[in-house]
């Protein structure tokens, strides 16, 4: 299949039609973004390195039941999924408080949370995504009914079980991730976007080094050795 047109540049992907109607091609870009792109980066061999990761986690995902939008993937940066229009909801899920949780509720960084607790964000650049409750999504008119919102946090937190088992095996603390899910052809909600540390914090689970995009956000340097580790550690039998 061939990139037919260029449909959606975002911070980390471009979209592709093909020639097949409900098939597009993602396209992972080397760019790094932060604080809504206020701070703008490269680093060569990202987009491979966030392919391989979340080529990696969707199949993982698919292999245990979870309805995704992968297909499968065609090269080092590119991979084949299915049509479906965005819910413009950042799904975020947290284990551990740090980030805009700690910022937002003064909760001391680090500390590890009694559930794992899910938000959710309007993603709405102009806005700047601000966090939104289940009444501001029905007011919005993003989802159907509250029912979906439900099944956004139900699939986020079994998404997150899953996940966290597979990193704690690999010596990665899963702190928290943002999920987007999108509605395909028959009008099913399943899983899109990507799960690569450009959309997740991970700390290594003996000396909590961030291994994530934290290293370009807070300008901690070795952006990529840290990709690479993700990488690596996943890979490894
Ligand atoms: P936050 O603490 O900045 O709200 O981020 C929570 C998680 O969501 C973290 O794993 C990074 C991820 N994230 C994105 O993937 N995209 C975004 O635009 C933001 C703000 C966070
Ligand atoms: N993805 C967002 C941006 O590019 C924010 C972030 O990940 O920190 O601006």
């Amino acid at each position: 299949m061939n990139k037919v047109k260029m449909l959606y540049e975002g911070k980390g992907k471009k979209l592709y039609s093909t020639e097949e109607k409900d098939v597009l091609i993602a396209e992972f870009k080397d760019d790094l973004t932060a604080f809504n792109a206020e701070k703008k980066g490269s680093e060569s061999g990202k987009g491979e390195l966030n392919c391989k990761i979340s080529s990696f986690l969707f199949e993982m995902l698919e292999s245990k039941g979870f309805k995704t939008h992968y297909i499968q993937t065609i090269d080092a940066q590119n991979i084949l999924c299915k049509r479906v229009e965005i819910i413009p909801i950042e799904v975020v899920t947290r284990n551990v408080a740090t980030g805009s949780l700690s910022k937002r509720l003064g909760i001391e960084e680090g500390r590890v949370l009694p559930f794992a607790l899910v938000e959710f964000y309007y993603k709405d650049d102009a806005l700047g995504d601000p966090i939104i409750n289940d009444e501001h999504c029905e007011i919005l008119g993003i989802i159907q009914n509250r029912d979906e919102l439900d099944f956004l946090r139900t699939q986020a937190k079994k998404i997150n079980a899953v996940l966290k088992e597979f990193f704690d095996s690999k010596n990665l603390r899963l702190i928290d991730f943002k999920l987007e899910f999108g509605r395909d052809s028959a009008g099913n909600i399943i899983l899109a976007d990507e799960i690569s540390p450009d959309s997740c914090r991970f700390w290594d689970k003996h000396t909590n080094e961030k291994l994530d995009k934290d290293r370009f956000r807070q300008d901690l340097g070795d952006v990529k050795l840290a990709y690479e580790e993700v990488l690596h550690r996943i890979m490894m039998a």
